[in-house]
C-alpha cells in the first residue's frame, strides 16, 4: 500500500460522502455537472468541497466565475470559500499559465493536493475529474477509500461506448457508483436508460440540452436557473443526501 494513503485518508476522514463526477469521455459535461450539482447542494445547507482535478484543462473556475483566489497555508493548504464552497483547482497556483504535466506528474500532483488540502468537516467533497478512465480515476479509487462515482454520458454512442467500459471497470472494482445521467439530451429516447440498468448501474436522470447553459457560464445565478440546475436537484434529493 502506498504510504501516502494514510495521509491522504486522514486528510478526507471528516467528510461524509466524496463524490467523483467522471465519464470515459470528455465534453460531456462533467465540469458543469458536478460545479452545479455542488452548488445545489450549498443551495440546500449543506457544507460543500468542490475539488477540481482537471489538471490540463480546468474550468470549474470559468463556470462559476472566480479569479484570483489564494489558498491559505495552515499545517497544509485551506481551500478558499468560493460561492459558498471550500474550492480547490491548480488554477489557485497556476493562474492563467499552461500546467503541462506528464502522466507520473500529473499522478503526484494529483496525490500531493490529495494530501496537502485541508478541507476540514465536509457533507460533500464533489471531484470534477479529467476525461477518461485513466490515471486520475485509478489514483483515486487505489488512494481513496470512500471514493464514489457519478457518471456522466451523452446520448451519443461514441459516448456511451466509453462509459460502459467504465462502469464494467468501476462495478468489477466495487467502487460503488450513485448512477449514470444522460447530459444533452436532444429528445426522449430511453435507449441509454435501457443500456444502463442492463449493466447494472442506475441511471439517475436524463438532462435536456439546454441552450441556457452555455450563457450561464461565469455567472452562478443563472446557472442554477437552467434546467440542468433542475434535473440536477432532483438527482440530489433522491440519490445524494
Ligand atoms: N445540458 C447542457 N445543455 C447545453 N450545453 C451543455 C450542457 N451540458 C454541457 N454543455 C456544454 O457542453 C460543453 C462541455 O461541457 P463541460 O466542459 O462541462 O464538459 P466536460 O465533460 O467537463 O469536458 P472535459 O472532458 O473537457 O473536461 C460546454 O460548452 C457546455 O456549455
Ligand atoms: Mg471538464
Amino acid at each position: 500500500m502506498d504510504p501516502r494513503t494514510t495521509v491522504i485518508n486522514e486528510r478526507l476522514k471528516r467528510i461524509n460522502r466524496i463524490i467523483a463526477v467522471s465519464s470515459g469521455k470528455g465534453g460531456v459535461g462533467k465540469s458543469l455537472v458536478a460545479t452545479t450539482l455542488a452548488l445545489t447542494l450549498v443551495h440546500r445547507g449543506c457544507k460543500v468541497g468542490l475539488f477540481d482535478l482537471d489538471f490540463t484543462s480546468p474550468s470549474t473556475h470559468l463556470i462559476m466565475g472566480v479569479k484570483n483566489v489564494q489558498p491559505k497555508e495552515d499545517k497544509g493548504i485551506v481551500p478558499p470559500k468560493v460561492k459558498g464552497l471550500a474550492y480547490m483547482s491548480l488554477v489557485h497556483f497556476s493562474g492563467d499559465q499552461p500546467a503541462p504535466l506528464r502522466g507520473a506528474d500529473v499522478s503526484n500532483a494529483l496525490i500531493e493536493l490529495l494530501a496537502v488540502t485541508q478541507w476540514g468537516e465536509l457533507d460533500f467533497l464533489v471531484i470534477d475529474m479529467p476525461p477518461g478512465i485513466s490515471d486520475a480515476v485509478l489514483d483515486l479509487v487505489r488512494l481513496v477509500k470512500r471514493i464514489e462515482f457519478l457518471i456522466v454520458t451523452t446520448p451519443s454512442l461514441l459516448a456511451f461506448e466509453t462509459v460502459k467500459k467504465q462502469v464494467r471497470l468501476l462495478l468489477e472494482l466495487k467502487v460503488p457508483i450513485i448512477g449514470v445521467v444522460e447530459n444533452m439530451k436532444m429528445n426522449r429516447a430511453k435507449n441509454i436508460e435501457q443500456e444502463t440498468e442492463k449493466l447494472g448501474a442506475k441511471f439517475l436522470e436524463g438532462i435536456p440540452f439546454d441552450p441556457k447553459v452555455e450563457a450561464a457560464i461565469g455567472d452562478v445565478t443563472k446557472l442554477l436557473d437552467t434546467t440542468l440546475a433542475q434535473k440536477l436537484r432532483k438527482v440530489a434529493a433522491s440519490n445524494i443526501t
